[in-house]
């Protein structure tokens, strides 16, 4: 480590498509932090990816997310957060009905999905240099678009297995990319967004119905955590310098 490593946080960093993001930036020779609640995991991937580094902690808690942000910039200069904390609660492997989802469950999704991102990107942002290629990219959904699709075993498009509180929190971090990115343009920050569609994962794998899923995806297959790392390593990189409050979908053709 140096005064002058670049480093890149990425929170949820030791999930699935959060830890292939990881493994992507620090081949692109960025110190990664790997923000994450699960120590176990952060601990399995900071011994897999040399070049990175753990932080352990709950982002939906302020001082934690403050925490975060002084640790991390304390290891070299910040210049990338991807914030791909994000948790979709299931019902027995589908969707939950809107009627079945309490306050206490919208604020929990919220606290994490939405106030997670928008407290570390907060903390970030204050501490991230001007003018010398920084950027933001969040983790949104293509549900952030469709919504959720209808009840179980509905069989209009899309049928997908998240419930109306997570496609809220996505939207709401759509609109606060394209948001961000007019405010921080002047400073020279970029902020993007990518929406994976239905990648294979472990948030996915207790899906019901996976059949009618992968129908609809004109690719012919889920996505991997792969496929999202590729697309945010691009977005941070300089070959995208003029792409900033963008979402770009990576789901094999469904929106299209
Ligand atoms: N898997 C998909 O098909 C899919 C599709 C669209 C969008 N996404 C989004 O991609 C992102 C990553 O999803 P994934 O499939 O890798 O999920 P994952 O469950 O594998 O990873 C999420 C990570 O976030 C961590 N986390 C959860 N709550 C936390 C908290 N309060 N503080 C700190 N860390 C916390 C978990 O420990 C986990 O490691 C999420 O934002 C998700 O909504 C996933």
């Amino acid at each position: 480590m140096t005064a002058e490593d670049r480093v890149a946080i990425i929170t949820g960093g030791a999930g699935s498509i959060g830890s292939a993001i990881v493994r992507e930036l620090a081949a692109a020779g960025y110190l990664v932090c790997v923000a994450d609640l699960s120590a176990e995991a952060c601990a399995r991937v900071v011994a897999e990816v040399p070049g990175s580094f753990a932080f352990v902690g709950d982002l939906a808690d302020p001082a934690t997310v403050e925490l975060l942000a002084s640790t991390a910039a304390e290891k070299g200069v910040l210049t990338v957060l991807v914030n791909s904390v994000g948790i979709s609660p299931k019902n027995n492997g589908n969707k939950f009905m809107f009627d079945d989802i309490d306050d206490a469950a919208w604020a929990q999704i919220f606290d994490v999905n939405f106030f997670g991102p928008v407290r570390v990107t907060r903390a970030v942002l204050r501490r991230m240099r001007d003018g010398d290629g920084a950027s933001i990219i969040n983790i949104s959904s293509i549900t952030a678009r469709t919504g959720t699709g209808g009840p179980v075993g509905a069989s209009f498009p899309p049928v997908l297995p998240s419930s109306s509180h997570y496609a809220t929190t996505k939207a709401g971090i759509a609109n606060l990319t394209r948001s961000l990115a007019r405010e921080v343009a002047p400073r020279g920050i970029r902020v993007n967004a990518v929406a994976p569609g239905f990648i294979a994962t472990a948030m996915t794998a207790s899906t019901a119905g996976t059949d009618v899923i992968h129908g609809q995806i004109p690719w012919g297959r889920p996505g991997t955590p792969e496929d999202v790392a590729a697309v945010v390593a691009f977005l941070a990189s300089p070959a995208a310098g003029y792409v900033t409050g963008t979402t770009i979908a990576v789901d094999g053709g469904m929106l299209s």
